[in-house]
């Protein structure tokens, strides 16, 4: 069975059984504090919650998907068998508990009877399950099915690998039970303990999480029962697709094996692990530039900047001339256009090219410093050299080491954790990708959108008593003597993001201090204004109706369409008659 077949018989297979097959999302998801999408679930995520009806908007509570997704947190592990960037995730959904939903039992068994008619064996399946901890049970129920499914073994695990979510800080999570295939002895360690997540080996592949999700993780890190239970599962579609072609890697897979032999058929050495790398992150950068991520020093665009930037620098490893990857990314299009009609773009080599370009002034710029340098280098020197010039930090240490010029490892190893630690929180803190810099004038706006609405849904009592903003979110005080409901908070939400969606525009007009109370714009009653001042109108274009309309020193953006959504995260009490709101973009 090759790759596309494999897609089509999972989604057929769940259409059989009554799902609803949903196309997979973008790989920049909606809630903006996720980076990007890791999971098929991301897009169900307020269906699971309870807070939007599934049957509404799909016609069907079991839903089934290929989801494109793509993780940040082992691009240094790419280049083994079972680690890529882009991956693709199947799944299938049952949410919420009307009589036609399936729950655990419902699960496990769709679950066997779909690997079986791929020719996997019950016999071959150890499965890991959620053993307790803390408040949590352990997963008794999930135990005592899978005893009667004549399955290899069952390992009880803890809360680190056997609980699964939420994504975000907050969300639907659960315990779940992992299904994984033995491979056989020839892929083990011979190890007595050796079994599910060995250390040692690869012959246990985990290939299916199925997650019982019971619970909602609160803000402050409770776990609340949720009111309705559902089911979520994903297999990581690489690694079945390597056991069903009967390979060690995805890399030996149809995926990979057309772009792999062209990168082999170039290349004047001999690299396995490069070759990877190259495949996996051509397949990343094609699918980051589809969903609309240039490359940037901040962020998702941070993460293409490094995979184009990690291939080219493998590509010249090899002996690969500039523009090597060209050939490469066709050959990858090729592979998913049908699939994924979308990343058929001629940007896609627009985008590289250029980065490409951009690449090769900093690694002349760096071969030139580095052609200057005459005595052996302190770490943090070294290191210099990297952030001054963006030249790659591998490259830093082999230049020098053909010159003979030692440095002091240690220090610099140090270094380059430091910094990578700030590269891996800042990416993870970005919001919406929207750069630190950038993020706040959209908070402002945001902010003023807040205002008005809390006035149109609570009532024109609510003034502003405070307000402060940090590159993460908006906090906003406001004269309101009682506990908001989560009805209202809902409103608040809906009429804001319905504004977005509208695109409404912002102006600054600057007038005296008189006629711009004159002309109704709210003003902040702790501040002392100038004479004149700037007035800042979020209104429609098209029909001239105006949203809010407030005196402030800006800066804002003009188009509140670019703020995507609003999501108020916290609505608590302040002072007494002032409440608090904490949101995010
Ligand atoms: N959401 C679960 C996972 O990503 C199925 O593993």
């Amino acid at each position: 069975m090759n790759s596309n077949e494999l897609r089509k018989t999972f989604l057929d297979f769940f259409e059989k059984k009554g799902h609803k097959v949903v196309p997979s999302s973008s790989l920049l998801p909606t809630d903006p504090s996720v980076l990007f999408t890791t999971a098929g679930m991301q897009q169900f995520s307020l269906y699971l919650a309870g807070k939007k009806d599934v049957i509404s908007d799909f016609g069907s509570c079991h839903l089934a998907s290929c989801q494109k997704c793509f993780r940040t947190d082992d691009i240094e592990e790419i280049g083994d068998d079972t680690h890529h960037t882009f991956f693709e995730m199947l799944g299938n959904w049952s949410i919420g508990q009307d009589e036609s939903g399936y729950f655990k039992e419902g699960a496990i068994n769709l679950a066997l009877e779909f690997l079986e008619s791929i020719g996997l064996e019950r016999k071959r399946m150890h499965i890991t399950v959620f053993g307790g901890e803390g408040d949590i049970l352990k997963d008794d129920e999930a135990i005592n099915i899978w005893k009667t499914k004549g399955i290899a073994s069952i390992r009880e695990c803890s809360k680190k690998d056997n609980f699964w979510g939420p994504v975000s800080l907050t969300g639907p999570c659960g315990p779940c039970s992992e299904i994984h295939y033995d491979r056989g002895e020839s892929f083990g360690c011979g190890r007595d303990d050796c079994g599910p997540n060995c250390d040692y080996c690869k012959r246990y592949v985990e290939i299916w999480n199925l997650v019982f999700m019971q619970y909602f993780k609160n803000e402050s890190g409770d776990y609340e029962l949720l009111n309705q239970t559902n089911i979520d599962t994903g297999i990581g579609f690489e690694r079945l697709l390597s056991i069903i072609q009967g390979n060690n890697s995805a890399y030996d897979t149809d995926l990979f094996t057309d772009v792999i032999s062209e990168i082999k058929k170039m290349s004047l050495n001999e690299d396995e692990r490069a070759y990877r790398i190259i495949a996996d992150h051509i397949r990343g950068s094609v699918f980051l530039i589809e969903a609309g991520v240039i490359p940037a020093n901040v962020g998702q665009g941070y993460i293409l900047r490094r995979l184009i930037r990690r291939f080219i620098r493998y590509g010249n490893i090899l002996g690969l001339k500039k523009r090597f990857w060209v050939p490469l990314v066709e050959i990858t299009i090729n592979k998913y256009k049908d699939i994924y009609p979308e990343i058929n773009k001629k940007e896609i080599y627009d985008i590289i090219e250029k980065e490409e370009d951009r690449f090769s002034l900093t690694i002349d710029r760096g071969l030139k410093i580095i052609s200057e340098v005459n005595k052996d280098l302190s770490g943090k020197e070294a290191f210099d050299i990297y952030q001054t010039y963006g030249f790659p930090i591998e490259m830093i240490k082999e230049e020098l080491d053909k010159k003979g010029i030692s440095i002091n490892d240690k220090e610099f190893e140090l270094e380059v954790k430091k910094h990578q630690e700030v590269s891996r929180i800042g990416a993870e803190k970005k919001f919406g990708g929207v750069g630190t810099g950038e993020n706040t004038p959209s908070l402002h706006t945001a902010t003023h959108l807040l205002h008005s609405a809390l006035r149109k849904i609570l009532g024109e009592d609510v003034h502003q008593m405070g307000s402060d903003i940090n590159n993460e979110r908006l906090r906003f005080d406001f004269s309101f003597s009682r506990k908001m409901t989560p009805e209202e908070i809902k409103e608040v939400e809906d009429l804001i993001n319905s504004k977005i969606k509208e695109g409404l525009k912002v102006k600054k007009e600057i007038m005296s201090l008189d006629e711009a109370i004159k002309s109704g714009a709210l003003s902040f009653f702790k501040e002392k204004y100038p004479e004149e001042v700037s007035v800042w109108t979020i209104y429609n274009e098209d029909s001239g109706e105006i949203f809010s309309k407030e005196i402030c020193a800006g800066p804002h953006i003009d188009d509140i369409s670019k703020l995507k959504q609003f999501k108020i995260i916290k609505e608590e009490s302040s002072s007494s008659g002032v409440r608090r709101i904490k949101a995010i973009i």
